[in-house]
């Protein structure tokens, strides 16, 4: 387990589409434990694999209710609309409001290859939007709208 360097804006990394991963290996499988153990140290909600410099289709994310690893995730479906305040470890001086889907289903493989179908609405929704458009090679700031310099002391918004 070990933190690793975040790649931050203006990194080409995080501008490039990221590839499927095709064979789960124990190394992928602690590049995840790497990912959360840096997920956890930054005090984000959210991490991509670009985020660390890897182009590939791996994300974790834990909005409070435990940790997931999402690997080749996959929106099925989307229902409804919300705007809410972003912020990302990779642009850690600014926040935006984006508009994102309020619920979605998404499918995945877990770390052992098996596939799951997740539902997710509000922050975790949220959050799995935003880190599945890291592996598109979108940031929030490219679809924000109100872009901010960000607070951290008073900020208690996600990502931060
Ligand atoms: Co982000």
């Amino acid at each position: 387990m070990s933190v690793l360097k975040i790649e931050l804006a203006g990194s080409p990394i995080l501008k490039k589409e990221s590839e499927p991963v095709k064979k789960i290996t124990s190394k992928l499988r602690q590049l995840l434990d790497d990912m959360a153990d840096t997920m956890y140290k930054s005090n984000g909600v959210g991490l991509a694999a670009p985020q660390i410099g890897q182009n590939i289709r791996m994300v974790v994310v834990d909005v409070g209710d435990g940790l997931i690893e999402l690997i080749n995730p996959k929106i099925l479906s989307k229902e409804g609309t919300c705007v809410d305040t972003e912020g990302c470890l990779s642009v850690p001086t600014m926040t935006g409001e984006v508009e994102r889907a309020e619920k979605i289903e998404v499918e995945f493989l877990n770390r052992f290859g098996k596939k799951k179908i997740l539902q997710a609405n509000e922050l975790l929704a949220r959050c799995i939007q935003h880190e599945i458009d890291h592996l598109d090679g979108i940031l929030f700031i490219d679809i924000a709208k109100n872009l901010q310099a960000s607070q951290p002391e008073t900020d208690e918004d996600w990502e931060k």
